[in-house]
């Protein structure tokens, strides 16, 4: 992952944002989740395996540049992670727990175009944290139109 300072990724975000195009899924479920992974990235299907078992079916397609699909898909460069995902008409980015994923859905706001956990906090779903170290707390952010938001903070699986 590339490292930018916060105000040059946050410009870098929005004019990512105003290109991006983020193309209605009508035929897709909300319960259908497909996922966009590194070929040789290993946390992914931990991720999968928690969606999986939170009621979402999951499809997976490898992509070797994960930072072009990230582009195309809208995705502010300071709030990256590994995989990026779609479900319905949102773009989910990295470890989001299935209980944020599932809010998004039910609140359905029209001025996110995705949610997002940057970098690969220990504990969060898909990256289990060794025995003896406590999870980390992290955010959900909402992305799209606006400046990014909290949308939820988490600290390991648990919402707080
Ligand atoms: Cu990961
Ligand atoms: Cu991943």
């Amino acid at each position: 992952m590339k490292l930018l300072t916060r105000r040059s990724a946050l410009r870098l975000g929005g004019a990512a944002l105003g290109l991006a195009v983020v193309p209605a899924l009508g035929a897709e479920s909300d319960s259908q989740v497909l996922v966009w992974k590194d070929p040789y990235c290993g946390c992914c299907g931990g991720w999968m395996a928690h969606m999986q078992a939170n009621g979402f079916s999951v499809e997976a397609s490898d992509v070797a540049d994960m930072d072009a699909l990230k582009d195309a898909e809208g995705v502010p460069l300071d709030l990256r992670s590994c995989h990026t995902a779609r479900v319905g008409a949102y773009v989910i980015e990295g470890h989001v727990p299935a209980a944020a994923v599932r809010r998004l859905l039910d609140m359905r706001p029209g001025n996110v175009a995705g949610l997002a956990v940057a970098g690969m906090p220990l504990g969060s779903p898909g990256m289990a944290a060794p025995a003896g170290y406590p999870p980390d707390e992290y955010d959900v952010v909402a992305f799209g139109n606006e400046q990014p938001s909290v949308f939820m903070r988490f600290a390991g699986e648990r919402q707080f």
